[in-house]
């Protein structure tokens, strides 16, 4: 048996309460079949709802502190934030708060074609799309700096300050190179077009000073890692290039909003926003949570599909493989994601968003048999 790790889990808003406990049910299938000892504290309720069902006294439950945030090995978290209470809590900040708090510089979002899923784009076939969205975490419009102007009871003026610093562009394009070389959370290494290991830098430069930096820095890097292909792209070229010639791209990394709305987009082009998982990584800590919201027009109705939210704590399981050097965490990953890929592939059990009729925990349940049965 491997060493004991401790992972803390938090449900959030809306479907957050029904993709949770389909990842835990894998998690427990995970357990088992490769003789891993975790303890999960939680999942504690957590987010928008429950703020305003304790009347915003207290933030969450008084177990989760944030002491504990950096105390656990890692952290995973079904999606906060509700519409009606966005303006008026912290609660909907709170993924924004964690990624400075533990000083998770990247955001690992892949975008994979699976088997049995069709995409948006016309022609494509499983194994033709499968990159990932490096998304910067740490800068540029999510930093929190600025303030409004208001006169006479009125807001009249409001900013928000884009911030790029050396550190936080280095470290994440050095990561994005370090990705290409791994093939890190995707089928497999390379663009699927060509083969090809690829970094592509996205992002607005000559227009945005910060941008600039983005890209000068990419440049540097990338002297470093002479086998990895450069590629430059303006970002809002690269929305249209994604969806034109999706083959073609292995990492594209890119500051922290850009990597919101691609990863979205993202979303769509894999088939389904409910098959989008992500990890939040630095160097010490890390949190996973599913690239969407917690999507209350489908909540309380068990339609949603888990399968971003399971992605997502694999995801986890191979960043605590990496860090504490534990190879079957990193294999406990392989399982769930190839278990994933035959739930999908065989087309038996599916979710309505992939025009299926099964509900979210019966998918679930089928996930977790195949990781059970392995392979
Ligand atoms: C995401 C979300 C968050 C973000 C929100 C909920 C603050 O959209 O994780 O992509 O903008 O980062
Ligand atoms: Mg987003």
């Amino acid at each position: 048996m491997s060493r004991r790790y401790t992972i803390l889990g938090l449900v959030g808003d809306g479907i957050a309460g029904e993709i949770v406990p389909e990842a835990m049910k894998v998690l427990r299938a995970v357990e088992e079949a490769y003789d891993l000892n975790i303890e999960v504290l939680g999942p504690y309720d957590f987010g928008a709802k429950y703020w305003v069902d304790h009347d915003m006294k207290q933030g969450w439950d008084p177990a989760v502190t944030e002491e504990l945030f950096r105390e656990v090995d890692a952290i995973f978290k079904g999606p906060v934030g509700l519409p009606d209470l966005l303006r008026r809590l912290p609660g909907p900040n709170l993924p924004i708060n964690m990624r400075m708090d533990l000083d998770l510089y990247a955001n690992i979002r892949p975008c994979r074609l699976r088997p049995g899923v069709d995409s948006v784009l016309v022609g494509r076939k499983p194994g033709d799309i499968d990159y990932i969205v490096l998304r910067e975490n740490s800068e540029h419009m999510y930093v929190g700096i600025g303030g409004y102007l208001s006169r006479g009871g009125v807001t009249e003026l409001a900013i928000d300050d884009y911030v790029q610093t050396r550190k936080g562009c280095e470290r994440i394009i050095r990561k994005a190179f370090e990705m290409a070389k791994t093939g890190e959370y995707k089928g497999r290494a390379g663009a699927p077009l060509d083969g090809k290991r690829r970094v592509t830098c996205t992002a607005k430069w000559g227009i945005c000073k910060g941008d600039g930096l983005f890209k000068d820095i990419y440049h540097e890097v990338a002297k470093d890692y002479p086998e990895i292909e450069q590629d430059t792209t303006w970002i809002d070229s690269w929305s249209y290039y994604a969806i034109m010639r999706p083959n073609f791209y292995d990492i594209a990394v890119m500051p922290n909003q850009y990597g919101d709305i691609m990863s979205d987009m993202s979303g769509a082009i894999q088939g389904s926003m409910g098959l989008a998982g992500s990890l939040n990584a630095g160097e010490d800590h890390c949190f996973a949570e599913p690239t969407h919201g917690s999507a209350p027009d489908i909540a309380g109705r068990m339609i949603s599909n888990p399968t971003s939210m399971i992605l997502s704590v694999g995801m986890m399981l191979n960043w605590m493989g990496d860090k504490h050097d534990d190879r079957r965490l990193k294999e406990a990953w392989r399982g769930i994601d190839s278990a994933v890929d035959r739930t999908l592939g065989a087309k038996k059990v599916r979710t309505p968003d992939l025009k299926g009729k099964n509900s979210t925990s019966e998918f679930g349940s089928a996930v977790a048999g195949e990781v059970r049965k392995g392979g």
